[in-house]
């Protein structure tokens, strides 16, 4: 007899199960998000707690997050700070469900979601973040960063980006200089890319710190 195979998706319910990491608020908001016909693409019930230890950790009074979906990862964000959370989301729909659970989670008076493609919104943005965490359309992962590193920081500025790996290749587009690359040659950023294993598969992300 063989024994049962093991799953990275097994592991990641124990951890969940075990260590009761979402609550039922959150447990209602994955529902609730998925219900309103969004896809199962927010980050997992860990990484929604690694986000809201890394915001507790560094202090974060002000944070932006690139890509709302149903706000799980928001109220994540939220919950690691007494300050304010600006969340750019592209699809109005999308807002309006978000905007619906986050005061579900009373996190309505510190949370503000702006419609819109992130490439104009963050744009009308001012002052600068102390975290932020982006987990939008991937191929604008490079400007994003650039934008928020030249325009929307200052020094010690924490950058989390999602998705950097993808199923186990590194995340790029043909014909542009990877972001990764892009990283790489910035002098004014501590970068570290992470390779992760769980409910989405084989995946990674990049943390970083303007200097
Ligand atoms: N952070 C969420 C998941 C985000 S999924 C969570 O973990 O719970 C990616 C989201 O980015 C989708 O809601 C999508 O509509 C949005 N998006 C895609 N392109 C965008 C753009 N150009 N500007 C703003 N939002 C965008
Ligand atoms: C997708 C987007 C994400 O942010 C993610 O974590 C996983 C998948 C997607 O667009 O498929
Ligand atoms: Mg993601």
């Amino acid at each position: 007899m063989t024994a049962p195979k093991i799953t990275q998706l097994d592991v990641d319910e124990l951890f969940d199960r075990v260590l009761h990491t979402e609550d039922d608020t959150l447990k209602l908001v994955r529902d609730l998000s998925y219900a309103a016909g969004m896809p199962d693409i927010g980050v997992s019930v860990q990484q929604g707690k690694l986000l809201q230890l890394l915001v507790q950790m560094s202090g974060a009074k002000r944070v932006l997050e690139i890509g709302t979906l149903g706000g799980y990862s928001t109220i994540c964000l939220a919950r690691g700070t007494y300050g304010e959370v600006v969340s750019l989301e592209y699809d109005e729909q999308y807002a309006k469900v978000a905007r619906s659970n986050i005061k579900l989670a009373k996190l309505d008076q510190r949370v503000n979601i702006i419609t819109g493609d992130a490439g104009y919104t963050m744009v009308l943005l001012t002052g600068s973040f102390d975290f932020v965490f982006i987990d939008a359309d991937k191929e604008n992962n490079a400007l994003y960063v650039d934008y928020v590193i030249n325009r929307l920081s200052h020094s010690g500025t924490v950058i989390v980006v999602d998705n950097v790996v993808r199923s186990g290749r590194v995340f790029a587009v043909p014909d542009k200089l990877s972001f990764i690359k892009g990283l790489g040659k910035r002098d004014d950023i501590e970068t570290s890319a992470i390779q992760t294993a769980g409910r989405k598969g084989w995946d990674g992300f990049v943390l970083l710190r303007v200097k």
